[in-house]
């Protein structure tokens, strides 16, 4: 696997590939990986000719300065791992070479997306995602980007950014990698305390109740009940649960069997923000 950390010796390594007419699959990520992000970049290798992944913890997508400094580093064993699954080049650039002149995102409109769920609680953050996901587009022109439904938000959001800047990649999505006991793996888990990481299960459990309870109820009974559950619980906080249409990621109003709805979650464990969802059926 090629190591790089400036822009411009990779840029010269990729167009030399794409000469030779190799697809380009690229996987980019904040590090700490897991193997939701394996999933992908295996994924990745199985359709393309070269697979690029980046690390790269965006400081412009944070909006607390608390997460930013406590977000997990593990480049060492990310190498590791990377090796292993075929990765053929990583892309570990320094803050400085990405953000040359100030750390400050690009305002996008995402055409309302932004607005809901992830964007009401994290101030900018759909912002500093669009920001650094362009840059890398523009820098390593790949043919296709995976990306995790876990942040699926974040998925129709990048989507939505390709199309409105006319950028020449398809996005592809990839379901969500979970631990036995059905906790979404995420980078953050590994900061949960003991007694957190036990509890955390609970997330998954009452979003598959609440998928079968949306085949024969309300999404404000659903909406209820999941509120509920929580308060029962000592150990999560709910921050928000909710049921939106999947294209537009706007609260549910009338069930329509021509749409595709899912269900949403930010749960607290602690200091620990975890996010899941899952997709429902109408009957
Ligand atoms: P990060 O959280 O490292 O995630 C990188 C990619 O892995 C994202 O597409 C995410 O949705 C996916 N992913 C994370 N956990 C997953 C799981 N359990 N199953 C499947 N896929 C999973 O998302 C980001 O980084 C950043 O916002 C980034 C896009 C890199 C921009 O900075």
């Amino acid at each position: 696997m090629e190591i790089f950390t400036k822009k411009q010796p990779l840029k010269v390594t990729l167009s030399k590939l794409k000469a030779q007419n190799k697809t380009i699959g690229f996987v980019p990520t904040m590090g700490a990986l897991h193997k939701g992000h394996l999933s992908l970049i295996k994924k990745a290798s199985q359709k393309n000719d070269i697979v690029v992944t980046s690390i790269f913890v965006n400081p412009t997508q944070f909006d607390k300065k608390e997460d930013l400094i406590n977000y997990p580093k593990t480049l060492e064993n990310d190498i590791n791992l990377l090796k292993n699954i075929n990765c053929d080049i990583l892309f570990n650039p320094t803050v400085d070479e990405i953000y040359t002149d100030a750390i400050i995102s690009e305002k996008f409109d995402f055409d309302g997306l932004e607005h809901q769920m992830e964007g009401k609680f994290r101030e900018g953050h759909f912002n500093g995602v669009g920001t650094i996901v362009k840059m890398l587009f523009k820098i390593i022109e790949p043919d296709k980007a995976y990306f995790g439904e876990k942040d699926f938000q974040q998925l129709q959001i990048i989507k939505k950014l390709v199309k409105k800047q006319h950028l020449n990649v398809k996005i592809k999505g990839r379901p969500i990698f979970r631990e036995d006991d059905g906790l979404a793996m995420s980078s953050r888990n590994v900061r949960l305390t003991s007694e957190h990481r036990e509890a955390s299960p609970f997330i998954y459990k009452t979003l598959k109740k609440a998928q079968k309870k949306f085949r024969k109820e309300n999404a404000s009974n659903v909406i209820k009940w999941v509120e509920n559950q929580f308060k029962k619980q000592t150990l999560l906080e709910l921050e928000y649960f909710t049921i939106a249409d999947e294209k537009t990621l706007k609260a549910i109003e009338n069930k329509e069997s021509s749409k595709k709805y899912r269900a949403f979650i930010a749960v607290f464990a602690g200091k620990i923000r975890l996010i899941d969802n899952i997709s429902l059926k109408i009957s």
